[in-house]
């Protein structure tokens, strides 16, 4: 997060990857699944990071649920703004709040030029059109890292990723999945 990021618009990000939100619902059902296998610990030394932050929702449900200190970054200033604007008001709320949410920090920037090895769980809700472009960002994850991909399968990462676990979120009509792989080199 130290890194001073250039060159924002390199990739058109947020137009290859507009924001739309997790649900609420299938978040606690990726994360219990975190908890059952794959080893995720309340108030433990483990460390997240959502890739493309958006208004902040996985790392605010991770310090508050489970205690661990969650990064985000993201790329869209509004949306950083509405992030940290959420986490200013939720400390607001009390003494214990507060004390978790130092857990939090959202950065601006650009998660393709972010590197990732101080991370044990990493969140991110892409789109395949920008997996191509991924490769090299997995590749500084520390070997064991668990990477999450909600909705969209990593399709050609055999060489980096290993996967582990496929969530079915269940809904009528609609078929949602959440993709949970293992870094292995
Ligand atoms: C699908 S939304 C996911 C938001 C949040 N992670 C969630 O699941 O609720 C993707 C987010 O990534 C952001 N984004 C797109 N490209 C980015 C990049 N290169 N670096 C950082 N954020 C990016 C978008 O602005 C958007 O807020």
């Amino acid at each position: 997060m130290k890194k001073k990021v250039k060159n924002f618009g390199k990739f058109h990000s947020q137009l290859d990857l507009p924001f739309s939100e997790t649900n609420n619902e299938f978040l606690r059902e990726i994360f219990k699944t975190l908890e059952l296998k794959f080893g995720l610990k309340y108030a433990s030394n483990q460390k997240l990071i959502d890739l493309g932050a958006g208004n902040g929702t996985i790392v605010i449900f991770t310090v508050l649920n489970y205690c661990i200190r969650a990064h985000g970054i993201e790329i869209n200033q509004n949306l950083k703004k509405e992030a940290n604007n959420r986490i200013k008001s939720l400390k607001k709320e009390g003494k214990y709040k507060k004390r978790l949410l130092k857990k939090t920090k959202i950065k601006l920037g650009d998660f393709f030029l972010h590197n990732l090895k101080e991370y044990d769980y990493i969140y991110i809700y892409s789109l395949p059109s920008m997996h191509r472009y991924l490769k090299h960002l997995f590749r500084t994850a520390k070997k064991g890292a668990v990477i999450i991909s909600h909705r969209h399968k990593l399709e050609n990462f055999s060489s980096i990723l290993k996967e582990k676990y496929i969530l079915a979120h269940k809904r009528e009509k609609q078929k949602i999945f959440t993709f949970i792989y293992k870094k292995i080199s």
